[in-house]
């Protein structure tokens, strides 16, 4: 193993603890994957979950491990219907042990943390990288260290790192301010930054796409999606999930790589607007603003991997806006019992709009990916719901209520 720099192609010894070359580009775990066998077939009798791929993973020793990934990937019948796709999946993230995907990082990330003996771990987050994180610090023993962008957090979120034991501060500031903040501290005080800048943490993400082609596998025409359509905000999940599929195509277990599709709120799209212009770099939104508040991000720290990920794989981006979000929010749940945060329902915002354009094509098998639970964010859900009815304790004010509701 090794580290890669992507921009300048400088290879670094893998007991260096670094996030970004001395060129300032990003950096990547290598493996010899020529060293490195791997067949699905002789697994088959163990059930998924991050670790069942460990010779794919950066940590020798035990892992801190909550049981993390062995998520559902739920054939999604009703929602293909109404957005023109035959063969429509989503993987839902929000099974997780905190409740988003940012638990198949941290399970990785805070392994590393104690291989090399740090004892503070630290991260800038809209929400779930500190819930994660704090979990994960929590069972390893480790102090934890959260900045948060303040207003601007769902409750859900904010209530795990509270529980968990992480020092919570709240900036007046966004997340991209938050994340600038962190990495001087973390740097100035010797903490172990968290953040996915950390490229351990996008190892473990990973293991999405060796999961969801471990679940295809024999249930539909094809073990690899033709598209995989995800959220986007600091840009790592999607440059680690299409690192997952690149490595198992190198493995040979599958033929082809999905296009990646990223899904951006239109108040904060700047990897969208790359990719729309066909510009070489991303260009910052100084003012993000979308109620996804999880991707409320105008400057994704792994924009350059992100953008190679779009392009390499011919993949798609787009933005949606905050009522499309939330619709799909709705849609989700109403026809698939699928209950996600809104962020995560972007993706389905994004096939919605992509596919009504006539950009996706309805013979693709398309796998979304829902990032987050419903119950991170229960105050979205209030704010845009009727409230419950209130009625009195009685037979006949209940029998009303349920069959003259404009009555009551
Ligand atoms: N969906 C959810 C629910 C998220 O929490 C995030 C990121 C994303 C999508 C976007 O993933 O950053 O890898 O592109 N949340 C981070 C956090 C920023 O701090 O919790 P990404």
């Amino acid at each position: 193993m090794y580290l890669e720099c992507i921009n300048c192609g400088r290879k670094h010894d893998i007991s260096a603890v670094m996030n970004t070359c001395s060129c300032d580009g990003l950096l990547e775990i290598k493996y010899d994957l020529s060293k490195i066998s791997f067949k699905l077939e002789e697994r088959a009798n163990t059930p998924p979950h991050v670790w069942k791929y460990r010779e794919l993973l950066p940590i020798r020793g035990s892992p801190i491990t909550l049981m993390e990934g062995g998520t559902p990937l739920y054939r999604c019948k009703r929602l293909g219907e109404e957005c023109g796709i035959k063969e429509l999946y989503v993987k839902h993230e929000g099974m997780n042990p905190t409740g988003s995907f940012k638990d198949r990082g941290m399970t990785v990330g805070v392994s590393r943390a104690l291989e090399l003996g740090i004892n503070t771990v630290a991260c800038a987050s809209t929400g779930n990288t500190s819930a994660s994180m704090a979990i994960y610090a929590a069972k390893a023993g480790l102090a934890a260290l959260v900045l948060l962008p303040s207003g601007y957090v769902a409750l859900g979120k904010i209530a795990q790192a509270l529980m968990h034991g992480a020092t919570v501060l709240s900036i007046r500031g966004n997340f991209d301010k938050a994340l600038t903040l962190i990495q001087k501290v973390c740097s100035e005080q010797g903490f172990y930054l968290l953040n996915s800048v950390n490229p351990y943490r996008l190892e473990g993400q990973k293991t999405i796409a060796f999961e969801t082609v471990d679940q295809l596998n024999g249930r539909s025409r094809t073990n690899t999606p033709d598209r995989v359509i995800l959220p986007v905000g600091n840009a790592g999940n999607i440059s680690a999930i299409y690192k997952g599929y690149r490595e198992f195509h190198e493995l040979g277990v599958i033929e082809s790589v999905p296009m990646m599709t990223g899904i951006q709120a239109s108040g904060s799209a700047p990897i969208t607007h790359a990719i729309e212009t066909g510009a070489a770099a991303i260009e910052p939104v100084a003012h993000p603003e979308t109620v996804a508040t999880a991707i409320r991000i105008g400057d994704p720290i792994n924009a350059p991997k992100a953008l190679r990920a779009i392009r390499e794989s011919h993949g798609l981006a787009t933005s949606v806006t905050d009522e499309e979000i939330l619709k799909a929010q709705k849609d989700l749940a109403r026809l698939e019992g699928i209950g996600v945060e809104p962020a995560s329902a972007a993706s389905i915002a994004g096939l919605r709009k992509l596919s009504h354009a006539g950009a996706i094509d309805g013979d693709e098998v398309v796998v979304c990916i829902a990032t987050g639970h419903l119950l991170k964010d229960p105050e979205t859900v209030i704010r845009s719901s009727h409230p419950p009815v209130e009625v009195s304790a009685d037979l006949n004010s209940l029998y009303d209520a349920i069959f003259h509701p404009q009555s009551t």
